[in-house]
């Protein structure tokens, strides 16, 4: 599918995006090892997270659902899981893939998993290795990369783990291995990334101590089923904030979004730019702090995007670009290598389609710098991305010509209304098959 967008458009009204697509991923694992039933409100009925729930239905968990995202698990208890008849196939998820290769590392069965043409591009050693430490047996295929196998029966050893990479990923793959083995399991990471696993254990009853940059639990405890009220993403939140900031005249409010401390990076980063957020509303909902937000036009400047921020904002960093594109000046972004193996190269593809578009756009080994410009039209490669494809899309309301962007069906891994939402605020999009 491809996405055309008519140069120009607007932004404005009142709008709730999906559900946070970590958070859903993690209520259907949680719940499904989980004494009891847990439901789900508020579960994003995306291709990633409808994946996992899926892998679950093939290991034997009854899950009702979703209807308007509620979701109904039906929890078989930590040891209750039963082997696939066949390997589980997880699409794009990266998510699903590594957190389940920790969950499912010290099971009785044997299990393989596959992924998408995309997915069988990405590294899988850095959740094997620290699984390897714990005593599993993985396998992987050629270069670390998917398929991956987990061979069951194996007698798993708590471990202290230093994460090479700041990986939320890594983080909870350890952690999850760590419910099935036997004493402590610790997990370090470099800089802090999304906690929403150690909430949600947490939220389950199963305890969790986080000091700092360390987490750990104790092996061989059980999860309590509970009831689960997912936020609004952030991450798919984020491209109407752009694309609010970059366009004349726009105000849009976007309703129940997640404002997770470790997820904020896109907020922090519009704000340095010199854009107009207003945060309001903030609550509590099921252990996750949540907001809405006005985003008003606002004249973007350049900046140098400060490293710590960089976890923070992993996924956003499509959108900002484009928001770089729009602001005055030079924007320099360093410390983001690990945006080279996401769903795409994202240094190396966002650095092409600005380019096409006419701006200034140097990739470097860990980062990009972008000089704001004027952004003409072009038809655009999101190499299977989703949050390339959202990306170019927001950045028609700035360009002087059409922009039509190929490979569009995997926007439906995390924003499946995406295109619906975007015309309802006043962005000229149309899916052409
Ligand atoms: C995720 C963690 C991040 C993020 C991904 C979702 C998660 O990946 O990019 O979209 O749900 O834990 P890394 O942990 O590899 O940075």
């Amino acid at each position: 599918m491809e996405f055309k967008l008519q140069a120009g458009g607007q932004v404005k009204g009142r709008i709730r995006v999906p559900g946070d697509k970590s958070i859903s991923h993690r209520s259907v694992m949680f719940g499904a090892i989980a004494d009891g039933v847990t439901t789900v409100d508020g579960f994003l009925e995306g291709e990633d997270a409808l994946c996992t729930l899926k892998a679950f239905q093939a290991m034997g968990v009854k899950i009702d659902g979703p209807d308007k995202g509620r979701l109904v698990i039906h929890g078989v208890g930590r040891d209750g899981l039963n082997a696939p008849s066949e390997p589980i196939y997880v699409g794009n998820s990266g998510t699903s893939m590594r957190l389940l290769a920790g969950l499912l590392a010290g099971q009785k069965f044997d299990v393989t998993m596959t992924g998408d043409i995309s997915l069988n591009k990405r590294p899988m050693e850095r959740v094997a290795k620290p699984l390897r430490d714990m005593g599993a047996v993985v396998e992987t295929g050629e270069g670390g990369r998917p398929p991956l196998t987990l061979r069951g029966g194996q007698t798993l050893k708590g471990i202290h783990y230093v994460l090479p990479m700041a990986s939320a990923q890594v983080k909870s793959c350890v952690l999850l291995a760590g419910i099935y083995a036997e004493g402590e399991t610790s997990t370090v990471e470099p800089a802090p990334t999304r906690d929403h696993s150690e909430r949600m254990l947490q939220g389950f009853s199963y305890p969790v101590t986080v000091a700092g940059s360390k987490a750990s639990l104790q092996g061989g405890g059980r999860l309590k089923a509970v009831h689960i009220d997912v936020p609004a993403d952030i991450s798919s939140a984020a491209f109407f904030m752009v694309a609010a900031s970059i366009t004349p005249g726009a105000e849009l409010t976007i309703e129940h979004v997640g404002i997770n401390p470790t997820r904020v990076g896109v907020i922090n980063i519009l704000r340095a730019m010199g854009g107009d957020l207003q945060v309001f509303n903030e609550r509590t909902v099921g252990g996750e702090p949540v907001a809405d937000i006005t985003v008003r036009y606002a004249e973007l400047q350049g900046i140098a995007i400060p490293e710590d921020q960089v976890p923070l904002a992993i996924d956003e960093f499509p959108a900002l670009f484009i928001a770089a594109a729009c602001a005055k000046g030079r924007t320099v972004l360093t410390g983001a290598e690990e945006l080279r193996v996401k769903e795409s190269d994202r240094i190396q593809v966002m650095a092409d389609g600005l380019v096409a578009l006419g701006i200034n756009a140097e990739p470097t080994p860990d980062g990009i710098v972008i000089d704001g410009g004027t952004m003409a039209g072009a038809t655009i490669n999101s190499h299977h991305d989703h949050r390339i494809a959202m990306a170019f899309s927001v950045a028609s309301l700035r360009s002087t010509d059409t922009i039509v962007i190929q490979d569009c069906d995997n926007v439906a891994t995390s924003f499946p209304n995406f295109v619906e939402l975007a015309r309802e605020v006043g962005m000229q999009i149309e899916k052409l098959q």
